[in-house]
């Protein structure tokens, strides 16, 4: 008697382990984490002669979850918009040889104002300001990047 209670009390805990280790990822699944939304309206994104923005051309900067993509198009031009596709939100990229953003999912292709110029995406790219900071004689100037 006693050792029939020991192997029904066993099944009983081992089906319990085995749904809770299918229903616990199939929940986590229904209810993903919150992502927290943009937070600010401001980034600072690093001097002028950042190499990344010298050697890329571009580098992705992050509103809360939000990805933006930073231009350097001259030495004192620079431009920023909505780093994710209007098309299915894949992340674009700047190809500085063809001066147009790029995204690489279905070859769309956006001009230097964000507006479509290839492909499917169906709307223009969000445009940020973008403002080159003075920090002193003889340091380079820091962009700023802010939502309007
Ligand atoms: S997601 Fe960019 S073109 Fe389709």
């Amino acid at each position: 008697m006693e050792r029939r209670r020991f192997v029904n009390w066993f099944l009983g805990l081992s089906s319990t382990a085995l749904f809770g280790s299918i229903l616990y990822p199939v929940w986590r699944y229904m209810n993903p984490p919150e992502v927290p939304e943009a937070s600010t309206n401001r980034v600072e994104a690093g001097p002028t002669n950042d190499p990344e923005l010298i050697d890329n051309g571009f580098k992705i900067l992050e509103f809360g979850s939000l990805p933006v993509i930073l231009i350097r198009v001259a030495e004192d031009d620079f431009r920023a918009f909505a780093g994710t596709c209007t098309h299915l939100d894949c992340i674009v990229e700047y190809q500085s040889a063809e001066r147009r953003i790029w995204c690489n999912c279905h070859n769309g292709e956006y001009d230097l104002q964000g507006e479509v110029a290839a492909g499917p995406p169906p709307k223009p790219l969000e445009v940020f300001e973008v403002d080159l900071v003075d920090n002193g004689p003889g340091q380079p100037r820091t962009v700023v990047v802010t939502r309007t």
